[in-house]
Protein backbone atom coordinates (compact mmCIF):
# COMPACT_ATOMS: atom_id res chain seq x y z
CA UNK A 1 0.00 0.00 0.00
CA UNK A 2 1.48 3.38 -1.32
CA UNK A 3 0.87 6.45 0.52
CA UNK A 4 -1.35 8.78 0.32
CA UNK A 5 -2.07 12.46 0.26
CA UNK A 6 -2.42 14.34 3.86
CA UNK A 7 -6.58 14.86 4.60
CA UNK A 8 -5.28 18.73 4.34
CA UNK A 9 -3.61 18.72 1.34
CA UNK A 10 -7.05 16.43 -0.17
CA UNK A 11 -9.45 19.33 1.20
CA UNK A 12 -7.77 21.53 -0.44
CA UNK A 13 -7.82 20.40 -3.52
CA UNK A 14 -11.14 19.43 -3.16
CA UNK A 15 -12.18 23.08 -2.33
CA UNK A 16 -10.43 25.04 -4.92
CA UNK A 17 -12.26 22.90 -7.85
CA UNK A 18 -10.75 24.81 -10.89
CA UNK A 19 -7.61 25.20 -12.57
CA UNK A 20 -5.51 25.72 -15.68
CA UNK A 21 -4.07 22.62 -17.41
CA UNK A 22 -1.09 24.21 -19.58
CA UNK A 23 0.42 22.08 -23.00
CA UNK A 24 3.78 23.59 -23.50
CA UNK A 25 6.88 22.36 -25.78
CA UNK A 26 8.12 22.22 -28.99
CA UNK A 27 5.44 21.00 -30.96
CA UNK A 28 4.11 24.37 -30.56
CA UNK A 29 6.86 25.12 -33.25
CA UNK A 30 5.60 23.07 -36.03
CA UNK A 31 1.74 23.55 -34.75
CA UNK A 32 0.27 20.86 -36.63
CA UNK A 33 -0.99 18.06 -34.32
CA UNK A 34 -0.72 17.80 -30.60
CA UNK A 35 1.36 14.43 -31.25
CA UNK A 36 3.23 15.39 -33.80
CA UNK A 37 6.09 13.21 -33.26
CA UNK A 38 4.51 10.02 -33.35
CA UNK A 39 1.47 11.37 -36.14
CA UNK A 40 3.66 11.93 -38.57
CA UNK A 41 6.57 9.44 -37.47
CA UNK A 42 8.99 12.03 -37.04
CA UNK A 43 12.97 10.61 -36.26
CA UNK A 44 14.13 12.07 -32.93
CA UNK A 45 17.15 13.78 -34.97
CA UNK A 46 14.53 15.48 -36.92
CA UNK A 47 11.88 15.83 -33.53
CA UNK A 48 14.83 17.71 -31.95
CA UNK A 49 15.51 20.46 -34.57
CA UNK A 50 12.20 21.91 -33.34
CA UNK A 51 13.57 21.69 -29.63
CA UNK A 52 16.72 23.25 -30.89
CA UNK A 53 14.39 26.68 -32.15
CA UNK A 54 12.26 26.81 -29.16
CA UNK A 55 12.45 30.32 -28.03
CA UNK A 56 9.25 31.65 -26.49
CA UNK A 57 10.56 35.51 -26.34
CA UNK A 58 6.77 36.37 -25.21
CA UNK A 59 6.74 34.35 -22.53
CA UNK A 60 5.94 36.13 -19.65
CA UNK A 61 5.16 33.63 -16.17
CA UNK A 62 3.80 36.81 -14.54
CA UNK A 63 1.15 37.27 -17.22
CA UNK A 64 -0.10 33.49 -17.06
CA UNK A 65 -0.35 33.56 -13.58
CA UNK A 66 -2.14 36.75 -13.79
CA UNK A 67 -4.87 35.26 -16.07
CA UNK A 68 -5.28 32.16 -13.89
CA UNK A 69 -5.66 34.35 -11.30
CA UNK A 70 -8.30 36.72 -12.83
CA UNK A 71 -10.27 33.74 -14.18
CA UNK A 72 -10.22 32.27 -10.42
CA UNK A 73 -8.30 29.30 -11.11
CA UNK A 74 -6.42 28.12 -7.74
CA UNK A 75 -4.04 25.76 -9.26
CA UNK A 76 -1.78 25.49 -12.67
CA UNK A 77 -0.83 22.18 -14.00
CA UNK A 78 2.08 22.35 -16.30
CA UNK A 79 3.72 19.78 -19.09
CA UNK A 80 6.80 19.47 -17.30
CA UNK A 81 8.02 17.14 -19.84
CA UNK A 82 5.57 15.74 -22.30
CA UNK A 83 5.40 12.56 -24.31
CA UNK A 84 8.01 13.73 -26.65
CA UNK A 85 10.37 13.63 -23.98
CA UNK A 86 11.80 17.49 -23.81
CA UNK A 87 12.16 18.58 -20.45
CA UNK A 88 10.42 22.30 -19.97
CA UNK A 89 12.63 22.64 -16.47
CA UNK A 90 16.31 22.68 -15.79
CA UNK A 91 16.30 19.35 -14.98
CA UNK A 92 19.78 17.69 -14.19
CA UNK A 93 19.13 14.34 -15.44
CA UNK A 94 18.94 15.04 -19.02
CA UNK A 95 20.50 17.51 -21.73
CA UNK A 96 17.26 17.78 -23.58
CA UNK A 97 15.70 20.34 -21.56
CA UNK A 98 14.57 23.74 -22.31
CA UNK A 99 17.53 25.44 -20.54
CA UNK A 100 19.63 23.95 -23.23
CA UNK A 101 17.16 25.60 -26.31
CA UNK A 102 17.98 29.32 -27.71
CA UNK A 103 15.60 30.68 -24.67
CA UNK A 104 17.68 29.62 -22.42
CA UNK A 105 15.32 30.21 -19.19
CA UNK A 106 13.23 28.32 -16.87
CA UNK A 107 9.74 28.77 -17.63
CA UNK A 108 8.60 26.26 -14.43
CA UNK A 109 11.34 28.45 -12.01
CA UNK A 110 9.51 31.66 -13.25
CA UNK A 111 6.20 29.95 -13.05
CA UNK A 112 6.79 29.14 -9.24
CA UNK A 113 8.68 32.26 -8.72
CA UNK A 114 5.65 34.22 -9.71
CA UNK A 115 2.92 31.68 -8.30
CA UNK A 116 4.87 32.29 -4.64
CA UNK A 117 4.61 36.07 -5.40
CA UNK A 118 0.75 36.02 -5.27
CA UNK A 119 0.09 32.83 -2.68
CA UNK A 120 -2.66 32.51 -4.04
CA UNK A 121 -2.91 29.65 -6.05
CA UNK A 122 -0.29 26.47 -6.59
CA UNK A 123 1.53 24.82 -9.09
CA UNK A 124 1.02 21.71 -10.19
CA UNK A 125 2.96 18.93 -12.55
CA UNK A 126 1.70 17.25 -15.46
CA UNK A 127 4.47 13.88 -16.31
CA UNK A 128 4.42 11.86 -19.13
CA UNK A 129 5.64 8.12 -17.94
CA UNK A 130 6.45 7.19 -22.13
CA UNK A 131 9.03 8.96 -23.38
CA UNK A 132 9.47 9.20 -27.27
CA UNK A 133 13.16 10.53 -26.62
CA UNK A 134 14.37 8.55 -23.60
CA UNK A 135 16.83 5.98 -25.19
CA UNK A 136 15.82 3.27 -22.30
CA UNK A 137 12.02 4.02 -23.10
CA UNK A 138 12.12 4.14 -27.30
CA UNK A 139 11.00 1.39 -29.48
CA UNK A 140 13.70 -1.32 -30.25
CA UNK A 141 16.47 1.04 -28.98
CA UNK A 142 20.02 -0.45 -29.23
CA UNK A 143 20.42 1.03 -26.73
CA UNK A 144 22.09 -1.33 -23.98
CA UNK A 145 20.63 0.67 -21.04
CA UNK A 146 17.89 -1.24 -19.28
CA UNK A 147 14.45 -0.70 -17.61
CA UNK A 148 15.66 0.18 -14.44
CA UNK A 149 17.80 3.19 -16.05
CA UNK A 150 14.47 4.73 -17.61
CA UNK A 151 12.76 4.23 -13.85
CA UNK A 152 15.61 5.78 -12.35
CA UNK A 153 15.22 9.15 -15.02
CA UNK A 154 11.72 9.04 -13.78
CA UNK A 155 11.73 8.55 -10.28
CA UNK A 156 14.74 11.15 -10.08
CA UNK A 157 12.67 13.97 -12.64
CA UNK A 158 9.93 13.43 -9.87
CA UNK A 159 12.38 13.78 -7.37
CA UNK A 160 13.21 17.05 -8.44
CA UNK A 161 9.98 18.35 -9.46
CA UNK A 162 9.29 17.47 -5.99
CA UNK A 163 11.76 19.61 -4.43
CA UNK A 164 12.50 22.42 -6.35
CA UNK A 165 9.58 24.18 -6.76
CA UNK A 166 7.84 24.74 -3.67
CA UNK A 167 4.89 22.89 -2.09
CA UNK A 168 2.53 21.82 -5.03
CA UNK A 169 -0.86 20.97 -5.58
CA UNK A 170 -0.69 17.75 -7.57
CA UNK A 171 0.90 15.53 -9.44
CA UNK A 172 -0.86 14.26 -12.96
CA UNK A 173 0.29 11.15 -14.65
CA UNK A 174 -0.42 10.22 -18.05
CA UNK A 175 1.21 8.17 -20.87
CA UNK A 176 0.97 4.86 -19.03
CA UNK A 177 -0.39 3.21 -22.43
CA UNK A 178 3.04 0.48 -22.67
CA UNK A 179 0.61 -2.42 -23.53
CA UNK A 180 -1.09 -0.36 -26.83
CA UNK A 181 2.62 0.95 -27.96
CA UNK A 182 5.46 -1.05 -26.74
CA UNK A 183 6.53 -4.52 -28.59
CA UNK A 184 6.34 -7.48 -26.47
CA UNK A 185 10.00 -8.11 -26.72
CA UNK A 186 10.74 -4.22 -25.08
CA UNK A 187 12.13 -4.25 -21.92
CA UNK A 188 9.67 -2.92 -20.04
CA UNK A 189 7.85 -6.23 -20.00
CA UNK A 190 10.79 -7.99 -19.53
CA UNK A 191 11.03 -6.23 -16.41
CA UNK A 192 7.92 -6.79 -15.11
CA UNK A 193 5.70 -4.01 -16.90
CA UNK A 194 5.90 -1.70 -14.32
CA UNK A 195 6.64 1.98 -13.71
CA UNK A 196 6.97 1.06 -9.92
CA UNK A 197 4.35 3.32 -8.68
CA UNK A 198 4.22 2.47 -5.30
CA UNK A 199 7.31 3.58 -5.07
CA UNK A 200 6.52 6.80 -6.98
CA UNK A 201 3.80 7.90 -4.96
CA UNK A 202 5.42 7.26 -1.60
CA UNK A 203 8.18 9.58 -2.76
CA UNK A 204 5.55 12.07 -3.82
CA UNK A 205 3.35 11.94 -0.72
CA UNK A 206 7.07 11.92 1.19
CA UNK A 207 8.29 15.03 -0.22
CA UNK A 208 4.96 16.65 -1.03
CA UNK A 209 2.82 15.36 1.52
CA UNK A 210 -0.21 17.76 0.29
CA UNK A 211 0.10 16.84 -3.30
CA UNK A 212 -2.23 14.63 -4.64
CA UNK A 213 -1.54 12.25 -7.06
CA UNK A 214 -3.37 11.47 -10.00
CA UNK A 215 -2.75 8.97 -12.61
CA UNK A 216 -5.31 9.61 -15.75
CA UNK A 217 -4.67 6.97 -17.90
CA UNK A 218 -5.85 4.31 -14.59
CA UNK A 219 -9.95 4.02 -14.86
CA UNK A 220 -10.12 3.21 -11.01
CA UNK A 221 -7.12 5.14 -8.56
CA UNK A 222 -4.30 2.77 -7.63
CA UNK A 223 -2.55 2.62 -4.29
CA UNK A 224 -1.20 5.92 -3.98
CA UNK A 225 -3.40 7.74 -6.45
CA UNK A 226 -5.63 10.33 -4.84
CA UNK A 227 -8.13 11.37 -7.25
CA UNK A 228 -10.38 9.70 -10.20
CA UNK A 229 -9.50 11.58 -13.58
CA UNK A 230 -11.97 11.94 -16.51
CA UNK A 231 -10.43 13.77 -19.79
CA UNK A 232 -12.93 16.05 -22.08
CA UNK A 233 -15.98 14.40 -20.43
CA UNK A 234 -17.90 14.89 -17.01
CA UNK A 235 -17.81 12.22 -15.01
CA UNK A 236 -19.59 9.10 -15.75
CA UNK A 237 -20.71 10.62 -19.22
CA UNK A 238 -18.23 8.28 -21.64
CA UNK A 239 -19.84 10.40 -24.77
CA UNK A 240 -15.81 10.28 -26.29
CA UNK A 241 -15.23 6.38 -25.43
CA UNK A 242 -12.06 6.48 -23.58
CA UNK A 243 -13.18 7.90 -19.94
CA UNK A 244 -13.80 4.96 -16.90
CA UNK A 245 -17.76 4.49 -17.12
CA UNK A 246 -17.18 3.62 -13.05
CA UNK A 247 -16.96 6.60 -11.11
CA UNK A 248 -15.53 5.62 -7.98
CA UNK A 249 -15.33 6.65 -4.67
CA UNK A 250 -12.52 9.60 -4.60
CA UNK A 251 -12.64 12.88 -5.40
CA UNK A 252 -12.71 14.01 -9.07
CA UNK A 253 -10.93 15.86 -11.69
CA UNK A 254 -12.05 16.38 -15.57
CA UNK A 255 -9.62 17.78 -17.74
CA UNK A 256 -10.65 19.59 -20.72
CA UNK A 257 -9.45 21.51 -23.62
CA UNK A 258 -10.18 25.07 -23.85
CA UNK A 259 -10.47 24.34 -27.84
CA UNK A 260 -9.59 21.10 -29.99
CA UNK A 261 -6.33 20.36 -28.93
CA UNK A 262 -4.12 20.05 -25.84
CA UNK A 263 -1.08 22.20 -27.22
CA UNK A 264 -0.90 24.99 -29.70
CA UNK A 265 -2.12 23.86 -33.17
CA UNK A 266 -2.72 26.95 -35.56
CA UNK A 267 -6.17 27.07 -36.73
CA UNK A 268 -7.34 25.48 -33.98
CA UNK A 269 -10.91 25.85 -33.98
CA UNK A 270 -14.54 25.68 -31.58
CA UNK A 271 -12.96 27.84 -28.45
CA UNK A 272 -15.70 27.03 -25.88
CA UNK A 273 -17.55 30.31 -25.30
CA UNK A 274 -17.09 31.64 -21.19
CA UNK A 275 -20.64 30.13 -21.31
CA UNK A 276 -19.81 26.79 -21.65
CA UNK A 277 -16.80 26.71 -19.70
CA UNK A 278 -18.97 28.83 -16.65
CA UNK A 279 -21.84 25.78 -17.19
CA UNK A 280 -18.88 23.01 -17.85
CA UNK A 281 -17.28 24.21 -14.67
CA UNK A 282 -20.41 24.04 -12.55
CA UNK A 283 -21.43 20.57 -14.13
CA UNK A 284 -17.73 19.33 -12.81
CA UNK A 285 -18.83 20.84 -9.43
CA UNK A 286 -22.14 19.56 -9.31
CA UNK A 287 -20.95 16.08 -10.27
CA UNK A 288 -18.15 16.70 -7.15
CA UNK A 289 -15.47 17.12 -9.82
CA UNK A 290 -12.36 19.78 -10.25
CA UNK A 291 -12.42 21.23 -13.81
CA UNK A 292 -8.83 21.30 -15.28
CA UNK A 293 -9.08 23.54 -18.09
CA UNK A 294 -6.45 23.40 -20.79
CA UNK A 295 -5.07 26.44 -22.58
CA UNK A 296 -1.91 25.72 -25.29
CA UNK A 297 0.37 29.17 -25.32
CA UNK A 298 1.47 29.63 -28.95
CA UNK A 299 5.40 29.14 -29.76
CA UNK A 300 6.35 32.67 -28.56
CA UNK A 301 4.74 31.81 -25.35
CA UNK A 302 1.95 33.50 -25.38
CA UNK A 303 -1.57 32.60 -24.02
CA UNK A 304 -4.35 33.39 -26.52
CA UNK A 305 -5.98 36.41 -26.30
CA UNK A 306 -8.98 34.67 -26.87
CA UNK A 307 -8.78 32.08 -24.32
CA UNK A 308 -7.49 34.58 -22.08
CA UNK A 309 -10.36 37.28 -22.87
CA UNK A 310 -12.73 33.73 -22.24
CA UNK A 311 -11.54 33.03 -18.95
CA UNK A 312 -11.26 36.75 -17.27
CA UNK A 313 -15.03 36.32 -18.11
CA UNK A 314 -15.44 33.05 -16.26
CA UNK A 315 -13.71 34.64 -13.75
CA UNK A 316 -15.74 37.98 -13.16
CA UNK A 317 -18.78 35.37 -12.93
CA UNK A 318 -17.16 33.46 -10.22
CA UNK A 319 -16.15 37.00 -8.43
CA UNK A 320 -20.19 36.93 -8.27
CA UNK A 321 -20.77 33.81 -7.85
CA UNK A 322 -17.89 31.80 -6.39
CA UNK A 323 -19.43 30.37 -3.02
CA UNK A 324 -21.47 28.13 -5.23
CA UNK A 325 -18.42 26.48 -6.45
CA UNK A 326 -15.27 27.02 -4.38
CA UNK A 327 -15.61 24.59 -1.23
CA UNK A 328 -18.82 22.89 -2.36
CA UNK A 329 -19.83 19.24 -2.77
CA UNK A 330 -21.44 16.83 -5.11
CA UNK A 331 -25.18 17.93 -5.61
CA UNK A 332 -27.78 16.00 -4.09
CA UNK A 333 -30.72 17.49 -5.43
CA UNK A 334 -31.17 15.50 -8.62
CA UNK A 335 -30.02 17.76 -11.85
CA UNK A 336 -33.14 18.36 -14.23
CA UNK A 337 -32.69 19.00 -18.04
CA UNK A 338 -32.25 22.88 -17.32
CA UNK A 339 -30.18 22.40 -13.59
CA UNK A 340 -27.76 21.18 -11.54
CA UNK A 341 -26.70 21.47 -8.16
CA UNK A 342 -24.28 22.26 -5.57
CA UNK A 343 -23.73 22.07 -2.13
CA UNK A 344 -22.05 23.13 1.31
CA UNK A 345 -23.67 21.21 4.52
CA UNK A 346 -27.53 21.91 4.46
CA UNK A 347 -27.31 24.94 1.91
CA UNK A 348 -27.96 24.00 -1.59
CA UNK A 349 -26.92 26.14 -4.85
CA UNK A 350 -29.20 25.37 -8.04
CA UNK A 351 -27.52 26.16 -10.70
CA UNK A 352 -29.74 27.13 -13.47
CA UNK A 353 -28.03 26.56 -16.81
CA UNK A 354 -30.83 27.72 -19.42
CA UNK A 355 -33.59 30.27 -19.57
CA UNK A 356 -36.29 28.39 -21.73
CA UNK A 357 -39.43 29.32 -19.19
CA UNK A 358 -39.31 31.94 -16.08
CA UNK A 359 -39.48 28.53 -13.64
CA UNK A 360 -37.76 25.79 -12.67
CA UNK A 361 -38.97 22.68 -11.37
CA UNK A 362 -37.08 20.57 -8.84
CA UNK A 363 -37.96 17.57 -6.98
CA UNK A 364 -38.99 18.65 -3.48
CA UNK A 365 -36.37 19.70 -0.79
CA UNK A 366 -36.93 20.89 2.45
CA UNK A 367 -35.86 24.45 1.80
CA UNK A 368 -37.47 27.26 3.90
CA UNK A 369 -35.62 30.01 1.69
CA UNK A 370 -34.72 30.92 -1.82
CA UNK A 371 -32.43 33.99 -2.72
CA UNK A 372 -30.33 34.77 -6.02
CA UNK A 373 -26.70 34.63 -4.96
CA UNK A 374 -25.57 37.74 -7.20
CA UNK A 375 -27.72 40.29 -5.17
CA UNK A 376 -29.40 38.32 -2.66
CA UNK A 377 -32.86 39.20 -3.46
CA UNK A 378 -35.73 36.81 -2.59
CA UNK A 379 -36.58 33.86 -5.32
CA UNK A 380 -40.28 33.37 -5.01
CA UNK A 381 -41.20 29.56 -4.04
CA UNK A 382 -43.55 27.16 -4.59
CA UNK A 383 -44.88 23.61 -4.32
CA UNK A 384 -47.16 21.40 -6.24
CA UNK A 385 -47.11 17.80 -6.30
CA UNK A 386 -44.36 17.13 -4.39
CA UNK A 387 -42.26 19.24 -6.49
CA UNK A 388 -40.57 22.82 -5.42
CA UNK A 389 -40.83 25.64 -8.25
CA UNK A 390 -38.58 28.34 -8.24
CA UNK A 391 -39.66 31.59 -10.24
CA UNK A 392 -36.66 33.33 -11.20
CA UNK A 393 -38.06 36.56 -13.67
CA UNK A 394 -35.80 37.13 -17.46
CA UNK A 395 -35.08 40.11 -15.72
CA UNK A 396 -32.84 38.47 -12.70
CA UNK A 397 -31.33 35.63 -14.97
CA UNK A 398 -27.49 35.96 -15.77
CA UNK A 399 -27.15 34.18 -19.30
CA UNK A 400 -24.15 32.07 -18.30
CA UNK A 401 -25.35 30.31 -15.26
CA UNK A 402 -28.15 31.63 -12.22
CA UNK A 403 -27.30 30.37 -8.90
CA UNK A 404 -30.31 30.26 -6.39
CA UNK A 405 -29.64 29.60 -2.89
CA UNK A 406 -31.96 27.71 -0.93
CA UNK A 407 -31.42 27.15 2.77
C1 LIG B 1 -4.61 13.04 -24.34
C2 LIG B 1 -3.60 13.60 -25.27
C3 LIG B 1 -2.33 13.96 -24.54
C4 LIG B 1 -2.66 14.88 -23.39
C5 LIG B 1 -3.64 14.19 -22.47
C6 LIG B 1 -4.09 15.02 -21.32
O1 LIG B 1 -4.24 11.76 -23.97
O2 LIG B 1 -3.32 12.69 -26.29
O3 LIG B 1 -1.46 14.60 -25.42
O4 LIG B 1 -1.51 15.21 -22.70
O5 LIG B 1 -4.77 13.82 -23.19
O6 LIG B 1 -4.96 14.24 -20.57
Amino acid sequence: MAKQVSAQGLQWFQDVRFGMFIHWGPSAIPARHDWIMAAESIPVPEYEKFAAQFNPTKFSADEWVSIAADAGQKYMVFTSRHHDGFSMYDTALSDYKITNSPFGRDPVRELADAIARRGDIKLGFYSSVLDWHHPAYRFRDESGLAWSDYLEFLHGQVRELCTNYGELACLWFDGDWPRHQLPAEHAYFKAGGSFEYDKLYDLIHTLQPGAVVLNNRHDEPLSGEDVQGFEQDLPGMNTAGFNPSTVYTFPLEVCMTINDHWFYVDGSRNHKSARQLVQYLARSASAGANYLLNVGPTTEGEILPQHAERLRRVGKWLKVNGESIYGTRAGTIAPTAVTVSTRKGNTHYVHILDNVSDYVVLNDVPAQSARLLSNGLPVEMQRKEGKLILIVPESQRDSMDTVVVLS
